[in-house]
């Protein structure tokens, strides 16, 4: 495959993707026979830049860098809205890293139905369209003969979503549950040690694990998402994020952690879904005290765990980064890497 990208989105996980391209450039032709060339990015704050015949992905990675300005690379013609860019560019590969708003999904959302619309294949990372709409743009996809990955949408480059999909098919799960946020368990990790919740919080968003607004963090929405991906995707549900339970970790007091310590117990922020007698599941977000024996009650700091509750093989547990720029592009990579696997059988 040659696959002809646009980036849809240019912030800090299109270029940990850009940099990995970049990085494996000749290990992703001689192992997997991919070659790529990038012909388009379209950033709404950066602006965009497109050439038909591909762009030199090093020297707009340094124009970022420098200037700040996609428009300030030397060729190419720029200006160039996402839609236009999806549309109208020659790619054959869209990699959607846009901004998502978990309530509507957009704009990221029109970015994959555009997309699909124009016969393209979509890889992104933003929830609000698999939070929202997962059936929809998967049979969307099928439909027109295209397809569509978001690995990174539930614990960035760690494959929980491939272990539920594919390593675990049909090995009956019923019950998903786990720390899906980084910065609540990286809050929560620090105020064990003595932090205030506001000092930790500072410390997320200056390490980058949480969201533009991390509202979505602490009070459990961006949790809220991932297991309403999980539970639709993974294991067929069909339900909405207002028929969630959501609780964050905002009434967390010092005295609680304290608490919580002399039961030999610590809190975490658990996402977690259930397959009820009738065939429903029922998902929920709510911190839980948990023992210190419990294998979550080990996973500290960013890292996020999920285990998947399965009647051939009892528990399965992954444990990994849930976030940052590597781990969050390296998702993308992954899903490409499926795609062509996929389309060049
Ligand atoms: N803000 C999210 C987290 C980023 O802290 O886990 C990854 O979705």
């Amino acid at each position: 495959m040659l696959a002809r990208i646009a980036f849809i989105g240019f912030g800090v996980v299109g270029q940990g993707l850009a940099e990995i391209l970049l990085e494996q450039k000749e290990d992703l032709k001689k192992n997997y026979g991919f070659e790529y060339s990038v012909v388009a990015i379209s950033d709404k704050m950066k602006g965009a830049v497109y050439d038909e015949k591909g762009l030199d992905l090093q020297q707009l990675l340094n124009v970022v860098k420098t200037t700040g300005k996609i428009e300030d690379y030397p060729e190419g013609i720029t200006g160039w809205d996402s839609l236009k860019t999806i549309t109208e560019s020659n790619a054959n590969l869209i990699i959607e890293v846009s901004w998502t708003d978990i309530n509507t999904g957009e704009p990221a959302l029109s970015h994959v139905k555009a997309a699909i619309g124009c016969h393209k294949h979509v890889v992104m990372t933003n929830k609000g369209p698999i939070a929202l709409a997962a059936r929809e743009l998967m049979s969307m996809a099928k439909t027109n003969g295209i397809e569509i990955r978001f690995e990174g949408t539930v614990l960035s480059g760690t494959p929980a979503l491939n272990l539920g999909v594919n390593n675990l098919a049909n090995s009956k799960i019923t019950k998903i549950a786990g720390i899906v946020n980084g910065t609540t368990n990286y809050i929560l990790t620090e105020m064990e040690k003595g932090l205030s919740y506001e000092d930790a919080l500072k410390q997320a968003q200056e390490l980058g694990y949480a969201e533009a607004d991390p509202t979505a963090d602490v009070e459990g929405y961006d949790a809220l998402g991932k297991i309403v991906i999980l539970t639709n995707v993974v294991m067929d549900g069909t339900i909405t994020k207002d028929q969630v339970p959501c609780e964050g970790i905002t009434k967390i007091t010092a005295q609680d952690i304290e608490a919580a310590r002399s039961e030999g117990k610590r809190w975490k922020l658990i996402a977690g879904a259930e397959l009820k007698e009738d065939g429903s599941v029922e998902a929920y977000v709510r911190p839980e005290k948990i023992p210190l024996d419990h294998p979550l009650a080990a996973v500290s700091g960013p890292i996020n765990a999920l285990t998947y509750t399965t009647k051939y093989l009892g528990d399965v547990t992954i444990v990994g980064p849930g976030a940052g720029r590597e781990a969050t592009g390296y998702a993308l990579l992954t899903d490409i890497l499926d795609i062509h696997r996929k389309i060049s059988r």
